[in-house]
């Protein structure tokens, strides 16, 4: 991240957290601790939206994660020089180079490929390349693998392609498959290549493609894809899809972050450059020091929310980047809106009557997706130009005038009071960014929102939040570099604490997401932490955080009770499910020390002696890992004795959810 950003940034979170440490709640020593639910009539709502996902390419979220792709640098485009992540094979006996070669390019976006010639070769001792995969190639017993590749060969060579997923020493080979026939233009080849089901997973494994007689070939988008979640082709990884699935989310906030910004403007999500066949996608110089193949396209982000069943929160570009440049408001930018409103008709455009509607049935998807906010640009409270009101107003004008229904999102957020709010249009929601110590949100959260003016302002979506563990190692200071890449339960009790905030508050919080969601553990592979989900190229694992955030979003209902905690440590949100009167209680102690609470139940006409509760307790300094994925979990338990008043012992450093059924 630019310097300037990184400081202002800091700045920004010192103001806060100190003006945030004044807000501390003590205990009173001598009184029972009470907490009581005002469970006669519902307080307000909860957003139907609340929990949602945030994403970007960062941390190899996509390329080495959610994105199934295997190889690494399949369209040798992400080093100039280098066929960078792919070697020769060879042995005694036999002799190949590979070099990128401009001169074959395969479409006129990928304009370099990669130039194999083998010198000898025989079928005992094959030559060719082969690529590294993303930390690894993963091999899993009984398993498909799916692979394609453009190819074309000099004329002379008449032999077949062998390609397999074998052992880093080429020792094993995991499974192998044959191509032949190729002639002097570019053809696109497929196989498929099937391990046997007593094969030991490993990332120790590389993909490659070997010939048995000398020959010059050129490759191009060569790709290895596992099975995929839904078996969609140029897919997702099935175990990351699950563990999102599971946190049953609401919305998908993408593609940045500030990968939608870019470092520059030539390096911002140009999202008509990731539609469409992949031969068409160059892909760009993401934000995070690493190129993005622009695998995961606009259409994919879309495809990838229907398959969860969350809606698209979709933010454009709006002519500000990370190094600190800004397009004026007025004739230079109204490009910029044009693409916005172009992609909003990607997304949303009928297939026979639009232009790009048509577009995105011709990528394959003729129906159109729902898409109720957009959001415009990323963090723009970093531009001190003040343009952004401008910019703003410009991209609102237009997308309202087009499309009256959409909400529409200002990426100015973290202002209270609203006085502080610029803005020549009033935006639907504003976007909130909170990365805060664990110990900072568990001051902050009891009082925080609450003190927000209601009706004046507009809705929040806190877009990106997170805690981390240690107040001096914030995620964009370099001593972050080196702690394990996803929090600990220190972490987790102050992210619960926040979202006892939101969801008490979700009368105006209406959307939140957890930032960054995705994290590729291994060594090199992330540029931020924490993380809420770690993997590798086999396994994957949730933080203690992700398992608070899950507790949250799967026992929420539509309803929010009021309550008051007294005498007591414990933070804590009540909301009920209107249709079976079922309660969801919430509680959080941050503390080392246990309390026997008394729970009230005001206004109710009856109760079910027995609840049930999950409950995650653990020593702060625990967490997760990919050796140990379940070390820090939430655990069942049936709670008895259950009255209009009774008491519930709650865990030191716990988090718990009380499922109380009111029928
Ligand atoms: O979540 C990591 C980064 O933090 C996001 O890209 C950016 O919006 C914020 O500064």
């Amino acid at each position: 991240m630019p310097f300037r950003k990184i400081l202002t940034r800091f700045l920004l979170v010192l103001s806060c957290a100190l003006s945030s440490s004044s807000i501390a709640q003590a205990a009173p020593a001598s009184a029972n601790p009470t907490l009581t639910i005002n469970a006669a009539n519902a307080a307000h709502e909860v957003s139907p939206l609340m929990y949602g996902l945030m994403t970007e390419e960062i941390n190899h979220s996509y390329d080495g994660g959610l994105y199934a792709e295997l190889v690494r640098n399949r369209a040798f485009l992400d080093d100039a020089q280098q066929p960078v992540q792919w070697s020769v094979i060879q042995g005694s006996g036999s002799a190949a180079t590979i070099s990128l070669d401009p001169q074959q390019p395969l479409s006129e976006v990928l304009k370099t490929s990669l130039r194999l010639e083998v010198s000898r070769a025989s079928a005992q001792i094959p030559a060719g390349v082969a690529n590294s995969g993303y930390w690894g190639i993963p091999v899993q017993p009984d398993t498909r693998y799916r692979a394609s590749f453009y190819a074309k060969a000099a004329p002379g060579f008449a032999g077949a392609l062998t390609l397999a997923i074998q052992s880093t020493d080429g020792r094993t080979v995991y499974a192998r498959a044959q191509v032949d026939g190729l002639t002097g233009q570019w053809k696109r080849y497929e196989a498929v290549l099937q391990t046997a089901s007593d094969v030991l997973p490993t990332t120790q494994a590389r993909f490659t493609l070997t010939v048995d007689q000398p020959g010059t070939i050129w490759l191009d988008l060569v790709s290895l894809f596992p099975p995929t979640w839904n078996d969609q082709p140029n897919g997702f990884r099935k175990d990351l899809m699950q563990m999102l699935v599971d946190l049953h989310p609401k919305f998908l906030r993408f593609p940045g972050g500030a990968f939608l910004e870019g470092s520059n403007i030539n390096q911002r999500f140009q999202w008509k450059k990731t539609i469409g066949p992949l031969t068409g996608r160059p892909g760009h110089a993401g934000l995070w020091g690493y190129r993005a193949s622009d695998g995961m396209g606009l259409l994919e982000f879309v495809q990838w929310c229907q398959d969860m069943g969350a809606e698209p929160v979709m933010a454009v570009y709006a002519g500000y980047c990370c190094d600190d440049t800004h397009v004026d408001p007025g004739p230079q930018l109204q490009p910029f809106v044009q693409d916005a409103l172009d992609e909003i008709e990607y997304v949303t455009g009928d297939a026979a009557g639009t232009r790009w509607g048509a577009q995105r049935a011709r990528d394959g998807h003729p129906e159109a997706f729902t898409l109720h906010y957009v959001e415009i640009g990323n963090e723009d409270f970093f531009d001190k130009s003040n343009s952004y009101d401008g910019r703003f107003a410009q991209f609102y004008d237009a997308i309202k005038s087009k499309y009256p229904q959409i909400k529409v999102i200002s990426s100015v957020g973290n202002e209270n009071p609203l006085p502080l709010l610029v803005h020549s249009r009033a935006p639907d929601v504003v976007d909130e960014h909170y990365y805060r110590a664990a110990e900072d949100f568990i001051k902050m959260s009891p009082a925080y929102y609450e003190a927000y003016a209601r009706n004046t302002r507009p809705e929040i979506f806190v877009g990106e939040w997170a805690s981390y563990e240690d107040p001096k190692t914030k995620p964009w200071d370099p001593g972050s570099k080196s702690l394990p890449r996803t929090p600990n339960f220190k972490a987790a009790l102050g992210d619960a604490a926040w979202m006892t905030a939101m969801e008490r508050n979700s009368d105006l919080v209406v959307m939140n997401c957890y930032a960054p969601l995705l994290v590729n553990v291994n060594p090199g592979a992330s540029q931020w932490r924490p993380d809420l989900i770690g993997y590798d190229a086999l396994h994957a694992f949730g933080s203690p955080s992700y398992y608070a955030i899950r507790m949250f979003s799967t026992n929420l209902g539509d309803e929010c009770l009021a309550i008051a905690v007294s005498a007591s440590s414990v933070q804590a949100s009540a909301t009920r499910d209107s249709r079976t009167g079922e309660i969801f209680l919430k509680m959080v102690n941050p503390t080392p020390v246990g309390e026997s609470l008394q729970i009230q139940l005001d206004g109710i006409n009856s109760v079910q002696p027995t609840a049930t509760a999950l409950t995650m307790a653990a020593d702060p300094t625990a967490t997760n890992s990919l050796d140990h994925p379940t070390a820090v979990i939430p655990v069942t338990s049936t709670v008895p004795d259950v009255k209009p008043l009774f008491v519930w012992h709650v865990s030191p450093n716990s988090i718990s959810v009380l499922t109380i059924k009111t029928r």
